[in-house]
């Protein structure tokens, strides 16, 4: 059956050929669809850059306008939707809430899960991106004992997503515009990333032919890791930790740098990156302008440069070429928005979402796709003959 070369962790093995994300890890430079990302995160929309990753282009006026009125008028799930979503405990994980809702979404559309009809896949493009928006906004207040909200269709996406996440029942309910803008940039920068491990995991389970559904809740669930989207929420706990036990930030990264067993810098290195991660930048100046709008000067974003600053003029992560990740500066942000660490991933589940379609579509219109079948080096035993159990 051939040579097998052996690549752990895949560093240096390409799974596909694609032309919707560019990387260049040295350069700190990420583009979709070849458009610069500081570009679309200053100037384009969340679900203007959805279209973009998912159709190739940027739409004219009446293509955006079509597209933003058809995920609008699908944000309503099923009565019976929101019913399931009650079952859960209320102290369950919101990811895990969020892997099993999404999931579940081909029970309640099963109209929308032909792998192979372009206007199905569609349909399914958009019912994912309309209810995963009610579904996050769901998990948020069900972990706070909250009732749930309808959609107002006269919203936008992003403003609508805030109304649901914490306006009261029948009260008036505005954003601030600056944290609306600033969670549209947000979504914008998690859009997509090629073939981290989440994309992969959803390219692998489309590849056996399984819907866009049962795709997507596999990559939410490799997403949950902390060495992926999980980082942001461990990037919170890892400073609510340092500010509680009023450890010198110092002799935590003496414990990081001598690799004690758990301990890592989270929200530092990347596998592609070896620069400055251009999202983090990004980030981190929206960082400064939320906790400025609301007035929510946080004394963890302190401990969050401190540990930045001694990082970047550290050796140990010079001679590694660790810098912040996306996930470094994002936990601060939303949780002046008044989301909960256990939030975070979700939050970055939502912002995923196109990027995760739009390689599932790529993937399946790609005739030289095969069914994902990884080979190994095996080290296990020779044969040998088998010993009734009496004997052993
Ligand atoms: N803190 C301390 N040391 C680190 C860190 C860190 N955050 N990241 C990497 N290293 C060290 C690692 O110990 C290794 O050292 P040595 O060469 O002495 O063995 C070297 O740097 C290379 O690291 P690696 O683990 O081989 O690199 P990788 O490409 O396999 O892992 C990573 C990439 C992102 C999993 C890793 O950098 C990490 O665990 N970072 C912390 C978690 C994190 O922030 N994840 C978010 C990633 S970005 C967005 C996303 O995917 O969600």
């Amino acid at each position: 059956t051939g040579k097998v070369t052996l690549d752990p962790g895949f560093t240096n093995t390409a799974s596909c050929e694609s032309g919707i994300t560019y990387i260049d890890g040295g350069e700190g430079i990420l583009r979709y669809r070849g458009y610069p990302i500081d570009q679309l995160a200053e100037n384009s929309t969340f679900l203007e850059v959805a279209y973009l990753l998912i159709h190739g282009e940027l739409p004219s006026a009446d293509e955006l306008d079509a597209f933003v009125t058809r995920v609008n008028r699908h944000t309503l799930v099923h009565e019976d939707f929101r019913t399931f979503m009650g079952t859960f405990p209320r102290n369950a994980h919101p990811m895990a809430v969020m892997a099993s809702a999404i999931n579940a979404l081909s029970t309640f559309y099963p109209e929308s899960l032909d792998p192979f009809d372009d206007e199905t896949v569609e349909l399914a493009s958009v019912l994912l991106l309309a209810k995963t928006r009610t579904i996050t906004s769901y998990v948020h207040r069900r972990s706070i004992g909250e009732p749930l909200l309808y959609p107002d269709y006269s919203r936008g996406y992003v403003d609508d997503f805030l109304r649901m996440s914490f306006a009261q029942p029948y009260m008036p309910y505005e954003a601030d515009p600056i944290v609306v803008d600033a969670l549209d940039t947000l979504l914008i920068l998690h859009a997509d990333h090629e073939q981290n491990c989440s994309t992969s995991t959803v390219r692998m389970v489309g590849s056996a032919h399984a819907n866009l559904y049962a795709s997507v809740a596999a990559g939410i669930n490799a997403l949950s890791g902390p060495l992926h989207g999980g980082a942001n929420e461990a990037v919170l706990s890892m400073l609510t930790e340092l500010k509680k036990s009023g450890d010198d930030v110092d002799t935590y990264m003496t414990r990081v740098k001598n690799k004690e067993a758990g301990v890592r810098l989270m929200g530092f290195g990347h596998r592609v990156y070896k620069n400055y991660d251009p999202r983090a930048a990004i980030v981190k100046k929206k960082a400064y302008a939320v906790l400025d709008a609301l007035g929510a000067r946080d004394e963890l974003l302190d401990i969050a440069l401190r540990l930045e600053e001694i990082a970047l003029n550290d050796e140990y992560f010079i001679e590694r070429k660790l810098y912040p990740n996306v996930d470094f500066y994002t936990g601060l942000i939303y949780k002046a928005m008044g989301f909960s660490p256990a939030m975070f991933t979700p939050l970055f589940a939502l912002g995923r979402m196109p990027g995760w379609i739009a390689q599932w579509r790529e993937m399946m219109k790609d005739p030289s796709t095969k069914i994902g079948r990884p080979r190994q080096v095996y080290t296990g035993a020779t044969e040998r003959s088998y010993v009734p159990v009496g004997n052993r």
